[in-house]
């Protein structure tokens, strides 16, 4: 009798230490999911890799935004329907999806694609609201993307807008680009403008 009842004891102490491995386990394996807070939560900087130093960088090359030809980069999706100002376009949005190079040669090295639109948002001069996305395929930074949104008074000499975000190793990226033109075609309106970035990231 006591021999069996002490097999008894062993058996449920073993699933009672079973149980509580599996639990542990489930839990640590899937945190996400188990977290127990309920809205939001302090978090560890290291948890998401933000203990290492914040670096600075100076990032350079050239936006071609192609509107002629047989594959334009970048469509006009709505033109100005009332024409208030022919010379500002007031009204006009345009989307883009234009080639960023290393170089100001469109045949130079791919380094990403600016992804977006801009919109003329300006009665009395060209002002455009930029909104875009850089997203890079060079090295390390392929699939990483840089957010812009900003004013863009595009014939101003350099205009300068913000980095709002960034996603991969941009993550928690602020800055500012500072866009200078490098060359516009008038007649196709084709354009190639040299941009500068200067964002912090980790
Ligand atoms: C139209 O745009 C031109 C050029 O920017 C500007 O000089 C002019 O004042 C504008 N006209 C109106 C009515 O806003
Ligand atoms: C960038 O990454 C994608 C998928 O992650 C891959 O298919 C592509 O070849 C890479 N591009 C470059 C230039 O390394």
């Amino acid at each position: 009798m006591p021999s069996q009842n002490s097999f008894l004891f062993f058996i449920m102490f073993f699933f009672l230490i079973i149980s509580c491995l599996t639990l542990t386990s489930t839990s640590s394996s899937s945190p996400q999911k188990e977290d127990t807070f309920e809205f939001v939560r302090p978090i560890d900087r290291k948890l998401l890799g933000l203990n290492k130093k914040e670096k600075l960088s100076h990032f350079k090359f050239y936006w071609h935004d192609i509107l002629s030809g047989k594959n334009p980069t970048t469509i006009t999706i709505n033109p100005p329907t009332l024409k208030l100002n022919t010379s500002t376009a007031f009204g006009l949005v345009n989307m883009i999806d234009n080639p960023l190079t290393l170089g100001p040669q469109l045949s130079s090295k791919l380094v990403g694609k600016a992804q977006g639109f801009y919109a003329s948002t300006s009665k009395d001069e060209l002002g455009l609201f930029m909104a875009m996305n850089f997203a890079f395929i060079e090295g390390k930074y392929n699939g990483s993307t840089i957010s812009i949104m900003g004013r863009n008074p595009a014939f101003h000499n350099v205009r300068e807008m913000p980095v709002i975000g960034g996603s991969g190793l941009f993550r928690f990226a602020r800055g500012y680009v500072q866009a200078h033109t490098y060359w516009f075609d008038y007649k196709s309106g084709d354009a190639c403008v040299q941009y500068n970035v200067y964002v912090f990231h980790y």
